[in-house]
């Protein structure tokens, strides 16, 4: 079996111009495989954390350099001459390493890189596709055998407000999640299009046109509804119906418009208390067809998620992203108290794949549905969109279909569905 023969990281810059690290793993055989972390903006309370410079001469304080000395030290030290097909053995020696729940002592960043290094080595060594690899590696080790036969159902950021949008609407991504039964490509280009569409609802109007870091479009409208209004105009255009073809989703990420027990949404005059602002998000549900809801309520309020669920949780998914943040403990705690039915994941919440398959395993046999997502910083690597297979999520979030960073990932689902249907 191939041994890791070299490890070796460096500083570079995410999709944001941010500073990520990035390094190379050689094996024995000569063979050799790169990865770089991702990094979010809008983070969850309980999520790993990243280990920054805070050296506000570099990069205002953003630098990577220490977490970089990490691997090129103290882990490629431990783990050269390891036998790769031990990854897994030594993602569970990072978390004993690093010693604290959340990954600070090392850094997710630094842990999540050389996690990745060795699951696309694992893979070559094997000489499989990163997707098949996953799907593999996790039914041996979760005693499952969850079969590789589709491909997760695409959710696609259009337009964008909070913390991604510079608060010009208080949501923070606006989604359209074409109906299940289409292949991802017919999705893909379908929402190619409406896209396209609303670039154009934005010119005829005189709006400036303006992209997030994700690629949705970020108007300064007069109300977070007025959104909706856009979605379903370019929609109209295409021939499409809402509820039928196509639905929405929101992330509230709720972080940036909830104080004291009140939700200041720029729908409503004042601040609105739970009651009446479960009353507002119940009449967008139903008046657009939203299938996503993603962290609509304060993460403490585990009540109110609750009885959210048991109102619409038949005709829509609410989905805990910054709610359970990929910590297990947590994502216990919430399927314990029927918090949500869906759950979002992202690699650099739990920094190793071991971490990220014991959440998917726990998520998809409490029956609840499993959506994996990017985050905001990014990269044009496209190892989630394998993973997301590999795992059989049910939903992708990857974001807008523009932009290097997101494209790569749509790009990687085209190929892995045309591989699955046997046509390459
Ligand atoms: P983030 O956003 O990458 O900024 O965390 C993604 C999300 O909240 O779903
Ligand atoms: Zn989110």
């Amino acid at each position: 079996m191939a041994k890791i023969k070299k490890i070796t990281a460096r500083e570079v810059l995410d999709s944001r111009g941010i500073p990520t690290i990035e390094a190379n793993l050689e094996l024995d055989t000569g063979q050799h495989v790169q990865a770089i972390a991702s990094s979010g903006q809008s983070k969850g309370k309980y999520e790993c954390k990243e280990l920054r410079d805070g050296d506000i001469a570099r990069y205002n304080g953003f630098g990577v350099l220490k977490a970089v000395s990490y691997i090129n030290n103290l882990i490629a030290e431990k783990i050269e001459g390891i036998e790769i097909n031990r990854h897994i053995e030594i993602d569970q020696w990072l978390a004993e390493a690093d010693g604290t729940e959340d990954f600070s002592k090392l850094g997710v960043n630094a842990v999540l890189t050389v996690s990745q290094l060795m699951l696309k080595a694992g893979a070559i060594s094997n000489q499989l596709p990163i997707y098949e690899y996953v799907n593999q590696l996790f039914n041996t080790l979760f005693k499952k055998s969850v079969p590789l036969q589709r491909l997760p159902s695409p959710i696609f950021s259009v337009l964008n407000g909070g913390k991604h949008g510079a608060k010009n609407l208080d949501f923070q991504e606006f989604h359209v999640v074409p109906a299940s039964s289409m292949s991802f490509s017919n999705s893909l280009e379908i929402v190619v299009s409406l896209y396209d569409n609303m670039r154009e609802i934005f010119k005829r109007r005189n709006m400036p046109i303006s992209v997030s870091e994700e690629g949705g479009f970020t108007p300064t409208l007069y109300s977070n509804e007025e959104g909706f209004v856009i979605i379903k105009e370019a929609l109209h255009s295409k021939g499409l119906k809402l509820g039928v073809d196509i639905f929405t989703g929101l992330d509230c990420a709720t972080d940036t418009y909830y104080k004291s027990g009140k939700y200041f949404l720029k729908d409503a005059g004042s601040g609105l208390k739970v009651d009446q602002y479960i009353k507002l998000l119940r009449s967008l549900v139903d008046k657009y067809n939203i299938l996503i809801l993603e962290d609509p309520i304060n993460e403490e309020d585990h009540k109110t998620w609750r009885s959210l669920t048991e109102i619409i949780g038949k005709q829509t998914f609410v989905v805990g992203d910054d709610y359970t943040s990929g910590n297990i403990d947590r994502l216990k705690k919430v399927i314990e108290g029927k918090g949500c039915n869906a759950v979002l994941i992202k690699f650099n919440q739990t920094g190793t794949i071991y971490q990220l398959m014991q959440l998917a395993d726990l998520i998809r046999f409490s029956d609840l549905k499993l959506v994996f997502s990017h985050r905001l910083g990014e990269s044009t690597d496209s190892i989630i969109a394998d993973i997301a297979v590999g795992l059989q999520a049910d939903f992708v979030k990857f974001g807008a279909p523009s932009g290097g960073e997101r494209v790569v990932k749509y790009n990687r689902l085209l190929h892995i569905e045309a591989l699955l249907q046997g046509k390459t």
